[in-house]
């Protein structure tokens, strides 16, 4: 971890969750290369750390982040793009273990809501917006606005947004199934906060299990999800934390997790 960012702020604001808040105001944290080098930089130290259990990915009250740094990319060639595989590192993001929580207030678009739906949860300020207006820019979505979205809210509604680039606000969202909850945006970032902490609190193993196997739903048919899902519950009876957190419940106490 570095003592500074130049694009994002990172703090330890409860035992076990780190909130990492992106900082470009000026271009609406717009996610240049250099910003998201810092995300995935502080991201990748957390996601080793034993202390870490959960990390909180936010914006300021205007922006989540308004996409992709247009201005950074609007002159580069073909070549560049594909021989440099462009925005390849954003799967990086992706791939963190831990669980990731995304608090969204303000604007989440393209890349902003690319970004947060690369989050394991989405939590909405009131006045969050998501949208996916790349159409408008002449190009489409290109790091899961048209893969993840669909998932989300279904073919007629990521179609929509992706054709028409209309956002939607926080309560759409939340009917859509985008977000799993809208919470009044002063108090956005505490509920997200609030979850973290929930989820560090529990068994790190059995969480990263439980995120791994959630996200194998993307991948596999059910017969396959089904089995994947049954063989991680089996591994967990070699943890010291199944045997701990049913003790626990037969003893009717609070379980003490290993943390490793
Ligand atoms: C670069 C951006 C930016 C962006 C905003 N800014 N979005 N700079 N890339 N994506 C800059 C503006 O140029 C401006 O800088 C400053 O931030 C404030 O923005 P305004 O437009 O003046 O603010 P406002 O009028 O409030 O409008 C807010 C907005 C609008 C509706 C969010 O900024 C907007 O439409 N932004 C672009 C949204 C978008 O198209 N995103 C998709 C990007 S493509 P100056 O210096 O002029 O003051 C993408 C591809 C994803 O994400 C592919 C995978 C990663």
């Amino acid at each position: 971890l570095k003592s500074s960012y130049d694009n994002i702020i990172v703090s330890e604001p409860s035992p076990g969750v780190a909130l990492l808040t992106l900082n470009r105001p000026k271009a609406l944290n717009a996610l240049c290369d250099a910003l998201l080098d810092d995300l995935i930089h502080a991201a990748n130290h957390f996601d080793k750390s034993k202390e870490c259990g959960a990390i909180v990915i936010t914006g300021s009250d205007k922006a989540f982040a308004a996409g992709a740094d247009i201005k950074e990319m609007s002159s580069r060639k073909f070549d560049e793009v594909f021989m440099k595989n462009m925005f390849k590192q954003w799967g990086d993001v992706a791939a963190i273990e831990t669980p990731t929580i995304a608090a969204v207030n303000g604007f989440a678009l393209g890349g902003g809501c690319e970004l947060a739906m690369m989050c394991d949860i989405m939590i909405a300020g009131d006045k969050a917006k998501f949208g996916q207006p790349e159409i408008n820019l002449g190009v489409i979505p290109g790091c899961g606005g048209t893969q993840r979205l669909i998932r989300a809210v279904g073919k007629s509604k990521a179609m929509e947004m992706c054709l028409t680039g209309n956002m939607i606000g926080a309560e759409q969202a939340e009917r859509d199934g985008l977000v799993c909850r809208v919470v009044p945006a002063e108090s956005l970032v505490d509920e997200a906060v609030k979850m973290g902490s929930k989820i560090a609190s529990k068994s790190q193993v059995a969480a990263k299990m439980a995120k791994e196997t959630v996200n194998a739903a993307y991948e596999l048919n059910l017969a396959e999800g089904l089995r994947f899902e049954r063989r991680m519950f089996h591994a967990l009876f070699a943890t010291e934390d199944q045997k701990e957190g049913m003790a626990a419940f037969i003893e009717k106490r609070d379980a003490n997790f290993v943390h490793r």
